[in-house]
């Protein structure tokens, strides 16, 4: 499934070149924005950072190549890993592994608010001239849809591509489509699509994970 590297590189190339076009060698600096809220539960939190690890193993991660940061939040948002804070995969891949699940509100608005104000600065490694990914995993249901909206709003006037995935059973796709840059078929996803998404190359079903929680996890990312 090349789906997830498709995704990204739209944004990374040309529309024309993106089908064409593999996924190292590009810039880019990549902010996951996770809901660590009390709805979305521990096996959902689980799948969120499986993916975002999935999303570092298909990049050439670097200070030259792509960086990943990671900002989680509930009823307040914090910086897990800032952009520049790992420029080694193996390190990058550990540090995700290791953030904590937090329960409890689900301030959407302050958690992408976060990100375009603090996480894409440039004491925290954005740099200029790259392009700016904002990826929000989210069950859609936040506080207060108006606020969220307008956070997303305002994230894109600053130029930053946001992305919407819908994690869990009952997210609420109408937020969702409305955090994601236009067109929705590009950058919103959820459900069956996420499946998919989550694949990459590296051989980690999620499908059956999400379908059956009990299974023996045995993945290994590296
Ligand atoms: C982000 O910046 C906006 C505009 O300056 C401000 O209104 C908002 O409170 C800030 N939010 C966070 C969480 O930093
Ligand atoms: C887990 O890994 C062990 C050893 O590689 C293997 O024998 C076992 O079948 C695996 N379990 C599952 C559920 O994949």
């Amino acid at each position: 499934m090349k789906i997830l590297s498709v995704f990204v590189l739209l944004l990374l190339t040309k529309p024309s070149d993106a089908k064409n076009t593999k996924g190292c060698g590009t810039k880019a600096d990549v902010m996951f924005v996770l809901d660590s809220s009390g709805s979305v539960g521990s096996s959902n939190w689980q799948i969120m950072l499986k993916f975002v690890q999935n999303v570092i193993n298909i990049f050439t991660i670097g200070k030259d190549d792509v960086q990943v940061g990671v900002d989680i939040y509930s009823g307040s948002p914090s910086s897990q890993i800032k952009l520049n804070s790992y420029h080694s995969k193996t390190q990058l891949m550990n540090a995700v592994k290791g953030i904590s699940y937090v329960g409890g509100g689900t301030a959407t608005h302050l958690g992408i608010q976060h990100m375009t104000n603090t996480s894409f600065s440039s004491s925290y490694g954005s740099r200029s001239g790259v392009p700016k990914i904002g990826i929000i995993m989210t069950d859609g249901k936040s506080n207060s849809k108006v606020e969220t909206l307008s956070a997303a709003k305002d994230s894109k006037s600053e130029g930053i591509l946001l992305f919407s995935i819908g994690i869990g059973s009952s997210t609420d796709s109408a937020e969702l489509r409305g955090i994601a840059n236009d067109p929705d078929s590009d950058f919103y996803f959820t459900g069956s699509d996420t499946c998919q998404l989550i694949y990459s190359k590296e051989d980690i079903d999620l499908e059956d994970q999400m379908n059956d929680d009990d299974e023996d996890k045995n993945d290994t990312i590296d």
